[in-house]
């Protein structure tokens, strides 16, 4: 099987990569390199002993893409592309609607036109929104309340994709909802190493541990959660991208919808004590106000990806934080 993988040169586009090169596969990846470096090949090429091809492509770039699609010859296309600054998006909305949607727009009209019928989509816990609840299952209504354009984008790629199987039965569509992926491969090669500037809790602490920032503000400590701070599922990332290979063996054709996560919810200061444990030293933080558009407390129920996929993260947090600190002494 012949596999593109969109955004490949990213966090988890990169570590899906490694599994699926580790079992197989033949993998090309696709990236316009906005929020990730082109070393991550040569990462991938000292871990798994391939360099995958690589296509510096932008799927706003439509004759591009139709290039790399006519030549590809794919089976299926995991399309992780998308920017995800939550921040961001909410200061350049347009920016991100003509990325995340315009560009899988293009995406699936180039797989249409040469006949590629399988996709695996990105999605988010994101487009769970608000609805006052802390567990959240597959089968839940989606669109309500989310507070911002990127959760928005993911939303309505979401919607498309339920529209595309409509018109074009034949295509095998799955959507996969991360929670809070986090953590780095065993071996300190890959890891979370974005261009721009972080909003995510995890690439802050690393930045925090580096020197770089010199303290973590937690937003809120009013939350009714096991000690205030906001609690998420917190899915180690080589977890995640296994949990690809596992939708990817079990295709079919219609649209399937899975959680990605651990079906824990860890709090922002249990973080910021598992990564003080594992490395041995204080990180710094101050309690500051709520960020808006933060929930209390969310995670996953994860029945259905161990149903229908059998599928089960396997790593901890203590992993993850292991994992992060031997990337971060890793990296040049
Ligand atoms: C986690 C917790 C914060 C930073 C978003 C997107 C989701 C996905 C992951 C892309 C919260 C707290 C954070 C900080 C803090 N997107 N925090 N200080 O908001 O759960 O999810 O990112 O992959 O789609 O919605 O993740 O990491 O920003 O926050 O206290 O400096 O950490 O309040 O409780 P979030 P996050």
């Amino acid at each position: 099987m012949k596999i593109l993988l969109t955004g490949g040169t990213g966090y988890i586009g990169s570590h899906t990569a490694v599994e699926l090169i580790n079992l197989g596969y033949e993998v090309e990846l696709l990236d316009n390199l906005f929020n990730s470096k082109i070393t991550v090949l040569d990462k991938i090429e000292e871990i798994t002993g391939v360099k995958p091809v690589f296509h510096k492509v932008d799927l706003l770039d439509r004759a591009g893409l139709d290039k790399v699609m006519a030549e590809g010859h794919y089976d299926l296309v995991i399309h992780f592309a998308g920017m995800k600054a939550v921040g961001e998006s909410v200061e350049k909305p347009l920016k991100y609607y003509e990325n995340n949607i315009g560009g899988t727009i293009n995406l699936l009209n180039s797989m249409k036109k040469y006949d590629v019928s399988k996709i695996i989509f990105s999605s988010s816990a994101t487009v769970y929104g608000d609805q006052g609840v802390e567990e959240v299952k597959e089968d839940m209504q989606t669109g309500i309340g989310i507070t911002n354009p990127y959760g928005r984008t993911k939303f309505m790629i979401e919607e498309i994709l339920k529209d595309v199987s409509v018109a074009n039965p034949e295509f095998q569509i799955v959507i996969l909802r991360y929670f809070n992926p986090v953590g780095a491969h065993e071996s300190g090669l890959l890891g979370e190493d974005p261009n721009d500037i972080p909003n995510n809790l995890m690439p802050i602490i690393m930045k925090v541990s580096t020197g770089e920032l010199d303290k973590l503000k937690v937003y809120g400590d009013d939350y009714d959660t096991v000690d205030g701070t906001g609690m998420r599922d917190y899915i180690h990332v080589v977890d995640l991208a296994r949990g690809h290979v596992a939708a990817m063996m079990k295709m079919e054709e219609g649209v399937s919808i899975y959680n990605l996560g651990t079906g824990e919810a860890t709090s922002v200061l249990q973080m910021v004590a598992a990564f003080e444990k594992a490395s041995g030293k204080k990180l710094p933080y101050e309690i500051v106000g709520r960020r808006a558009g933060d929930l209390g407390k969310i995670y996953a129920n994860v029945e259905k990806a161990w149903r229908e996929l059998d599928f089960k993260t396997e790593l901890t947090i203590e992993d993850a934080m292991n994992d992060t600190i031997n990337y971060l002494e890793h990296v040049e």
